[in-house]
């Protein structure tokens, strides 16, 4: 509505048969380029049972370290009852859903919305489970988060880190349980360079996912080591102050826990990347 009312008003601004072309023309042209973005959608899981008969797969028992059980480097390994999640993939969200330069959703009762990228399920093997192998209570004790005792069901996404112990190091991030809907979504991708942004900050984004979201976020979307929203923060500090840090973070903070930025480079290209990163975050609006 609000963008009709402020279109009616541009154009009566200009008038004039040929601008409200002009205009049509320049729509038709955003819809377009808009309509290559992915179509946001959520399906929900059907029963276990459901499942097994949509993807015509047996269950299976897989063995992992259980992430949220590791205390002091101790890996306790728990046998979980479920499917492969690709073919489950291929089902509900189509046979294309790793050609997608996308994240796959997972949506949990309580809200929690995990995004993992497309990439690490053609890496690693994971599994949508639903009960436990010895029929215990379908429940983890999430160690690192109160220890209280966690339903995990409807389904749980697990990894094989057993063949794969590469996915060790990585802990419980992306391992969401209590998961009711799976979908594509390309939110991250829209929130690292929104609609509004030049594609001129394309390689500053790029270089910001690349060098700080492991630990840092920009609007929601990044790692979970040290949450901040990078958009936000940005805005507190001037450009001196910022490079500064990024570069030697030590020099400003001894007891810092951040890694310097790229250390083996020139100072020039160091220096160079520091202010693309810079200016990017502070151009980037703040949505949460
Ligand atoms: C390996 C994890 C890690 C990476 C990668 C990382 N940081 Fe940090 N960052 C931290 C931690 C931890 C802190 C908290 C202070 C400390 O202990 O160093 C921090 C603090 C900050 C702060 C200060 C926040 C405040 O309260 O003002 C800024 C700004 C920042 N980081 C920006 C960046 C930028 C920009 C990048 C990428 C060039 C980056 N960080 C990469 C871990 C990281």
């Amino acid at each position: 509505m609000i963008m009709l009312e402020v279109e009616a008003s541009s154009i009566r601004l200009i008038q004039g048969k040929f601008s409200v072309l002009f205009f049509m023309v320049i729509f038709t042209f955003c819809s377009i380029s808009y309509g290559d973005t992915l179509r946001e959608e959520h399906h929900a899981l059907p029963a276990p049972e459901e499942l097994g008969k949509i993807i015509d797969d047996a269950e299976k028992v897989i063995r992992v370290y259980e992430p949220h059980l590791t205390k002091d480097n101790q890996l306790i390994p728990v046998e979980y009852v479920g499917y492969e999640a690709n073919p489950i993939f291929s089902e509900i969200l189509g046979q294309n859903w790793h050609n997608q330069k996308a994240d796959i959703e997972f949506r949990a009762l309580d809200g929690y919305i995990a995004r993992i990228e497309v990439s690490k399920f053609l890496t690693f093997s994971a599994y949508l489970v639903f009960a436990k192998k010895d029929r215990e209570p379908f429940r983890v004790t999430n160690v690192a988060q109160g220890g209280e005792n966690v339903e995990l069901g409807p389904y749980y996404l697990v990894w094989d880190n057993i063949s794969n112990p590469a996915l060790i190091h990585e802990g419980a991030s992306g391992w969401p349980y209590q998961v009711t809907e799976i979908g594509l979504s390309s939110a991250r991708m829209q929130s690292l360079l929104p609609g509004e942004m030049s594609p001129l900050f394309f390689e500053a984004s790029r270089l910001a996912k690349k060098h700080c979201l492991t630990c840092h976020q920009i609007n929601g979307y990044g790692g979970e080591k040290f949450p901040i929203n990078l958009a936000r923060i940005v805005k507190n500090y001037k450009e001196t102050a910022f490079v500064k840090w990024v570069l030697h973070p030590q020099g400003v903070n001894p007891r810092a826990g951040m890694p310097p930025l790229l250390p083996s480079d020139s100072d020039t290209e160091r220096r160079r990347v520091a202010s693309l990163i810079y200016n990017y975050l502070l151009a980037l609006p703040v949505t949460e």
